[in-house]
Formats: C-alpha cells, structure tokens, sequence
C-alpha cells in the first residue's frame, strides 16, 4: 500500500486506487509548510475525532474533492450542517464493507469536542481489512487493553500510533500498543506538532527497535511503501 504523511496524524492510504485520507491538519502545522493542501485527493476522510488538530482542513478538502466523510455520528451531523453532505456516520464496535475494503471502529481514549464546543461524540480507531493489506489507525489514544482485541479483526501488515506524549500515548506506551495488537511495523503520528508532544526520535526509534519492532517516523509529504 502507498502511504503519504502530511504531518501531525494527517496520512493517506491508497487501496485498490481510492485515496484515503485521515484527519486533515496541514493549513496550521508549521511542519507541514511543504505540503499544498490544495493539491491532496481525497476520495475518503475518516476523522477518529473532532479535535481542531484533526479536522480543521476537512471541510474544505471535503468541498474540493467530494470525498465522503467518515466520522462519529456527531460529527457527522455538525458536518451535516455546514453543507457537507456526503458523509457516513458509524460508531465504536461497528463495521461497514466499502468498495475498498471493510473498517471497524474500535476504542480510543481520548476526548473529542469540536471546535465550536459541540459534543463530538466518542473518539475511535479504526482497523481496515483490505484485499492489499490491512492496518490499524488508533486515533488519539491513551494506551488500552482493548488494543488486545484487534489480532482478532485482523493481521496487520502495520499500524499509525500516537508517540508525542501529554494528549496521547508515549513512545514507550506505543511499543505495549505494538505487541497488544501483534504488529512489527509503526508509523508514528501526533509528536513535534506542539511544544507539548517534542520527543526525541533516537530515543523512539531505539525503544522500539529494543523490541524487535520498526517505528517508521516520516517527513510530512514523504510517500513509502508499505
Ligand atoms: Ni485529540
Ligand atoms: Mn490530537
């Protein structure tokens, strides 16, 4: 699978040629000055929460592509009123068989107001189960026991967790995360954004290699193959 990193835990996937992009966050990240958020295509957003660090270019990426938008019923109906649309709600525990594959929501811990202080309802994670490959995209996230429960969805070919600290989990959280949910392969998300989640990426990488594990930390705008 094709995978681009737009900075803070804004990523695309592309499976049997649909784009499919997660929480859009680049207009205001410093680090992600590189990318032209004009040019990302969409043909799917799926937002794990309503947080501004996951949202704030979805609605305008969402009017340019038409890409529909996968989200908390919540946000599906806040989206609802500000003339998007083509929207598709779900909830923790539920699943949905799309043309690219099949997505179940699964537990995160975390919060998830929006913006303008509208309940949000519950944040999620979300494993994808694909003729290419199937992955994991925890969210916003402490780490949980529930992560245990994934190996029974699905055998990742690799996972996107939070590493920055203070909202989410840590690098060393993530490496529990890792063997909760039996995958070698982690893409880091959510660190250097803010003053709040810097971290130091020898430290990550080592900790998870000490594991026998991979932590893949990317350049906003950089593509891999995965
Ligand atoms: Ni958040
Ligand atoms: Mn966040």
């Amino acid at each position: 699978m094709h995978f681009t990193y737009y900075g803070h835990s804004c990523f695309a996937v592309e499976i049997k040629g649909k784009n499919i992009l997660f929480d859009p966050f680049v207009t205001y990240n410093e680090l992600a000055k590189n990318v032209d958020v004009d040019t990302i295509e969409a043909d799917y957003i799926f937002l794990s929460h309503g947080h501004e660090d996951h949202i704030a270019d979805c609605i305008s990426i969402a009017k340019r592509t038409g890409a529909k938008v996968v989200c908390s019923w919540e946000i599906h109906v806040w989206l609802n009123n500000q003339g998007i649309s083509n929207t598709h709600p779900m909830n923790t525990g539920g699943k949905w068989a799309f043309d690219f594959g099949t997505v179940k929501c699964v537990v995160a811990h975390h919060s998830s107001g929006l913006p303008d202080g509208s309940y949000g309802g519950s944040p999620m994670g979300f494993v994808f189960t694909s003729e290419q490959g199937n992955f994991y995209y925890a969210g916003d996230t402490a780490l949980t026991l529930d992560m245990q429960l994934i190996p029974q969805y699905a055998a990742l070919n690799f996972a996107v967790l939070p590493i920055g600290d203070n909202f989410t989990m840590d690098a060393k959280d993530a490496v529990q995360a890792a063997r909760f949910v039996q995958c070698h392969k982690i893409i880091g998300v959510h660190y250097d954004t803010f003053g709040f989640i810097k971290i130091d990426h020898e430290k990550a990488v080592h900790l998870f290699a000490e594991q026998g594990l991979k932590l893949f930390l990317l350049q906003p705008g950089e593509t891999t193959d995965i």
